[in-house]
């Protein structure tokens, strides 16, 4: 009996902290809205990532661009897990949903990262778009080494 109440403690606080999980009709849907909200993220940083690379030529219009997309998109993946969502061909390892708390505060670091990246692009500042964009690259790495199959 107490068991369950936790259990049901532990449901409602998964609910609050992701509203949306509701949102889909089967858990096939969460899987492909991450992933594709991940390859967005990725096309985006990608084109961040490749002029503070120095692999085609600063722009610093197209920089601001992209990183106000990015910060919209940064937001998004992390509805898409709801419980019972480790299905069909996702990449997702079991660990985002038996450690919870610690796959929440990756997908924090990711925004907070993103946040200083938006904050660089729109000073127009390349050194500083150089030093934000390696720390969103950092927090991208250290949440697959642990939470997506290679
Ligand atoms: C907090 C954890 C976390 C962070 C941070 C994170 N990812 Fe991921 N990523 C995942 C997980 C989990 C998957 C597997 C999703 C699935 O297949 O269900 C994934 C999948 C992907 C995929 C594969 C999508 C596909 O085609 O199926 C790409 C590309 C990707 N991430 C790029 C990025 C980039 C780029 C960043 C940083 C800008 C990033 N991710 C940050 C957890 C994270």
């Amino acid at each position: 009996m107490k068991k369950a109440v936790a259990i049901t403690a532990a449901t409602l606080a998964l609910f609050a902290a992701f509203p949306a999980a509701a949102q889909f009709a089967k858990p096939a849907d969460a899987v492909k809205y991450r992933e594709s909200a991940f390859k967005l993220m990725a096309t985006h940083f990608g084109r961040i990532n490749a002029m503070a690379q120095g692999k085609v030529p600063f722009d610093a219009k197209a920089a601001q661009a992209n990183a106000e997309v990015l910060s919209v998109i940064a937001k998004l993946p992390w509805d898409a897990f709801p419980a019972g969502s480790n299905v069909g061909n996702t990449e997702a390892k079991p660990e985002v949903w038996s450690q919870p708390d610690k796959f929440k505060s990756g997908a924090q670091l990711l925004i907070d990262n993103v946040a200083k990246l938006d904050t660089a692009a729109r000073a127009g500042n390349l050194d500083q778009i150089k030093a934000a964009a390696g720390e969103v690259g950092k927090s991208c790495k250290a949440c697959h080494e642990t939470y997506k199959k290679d």
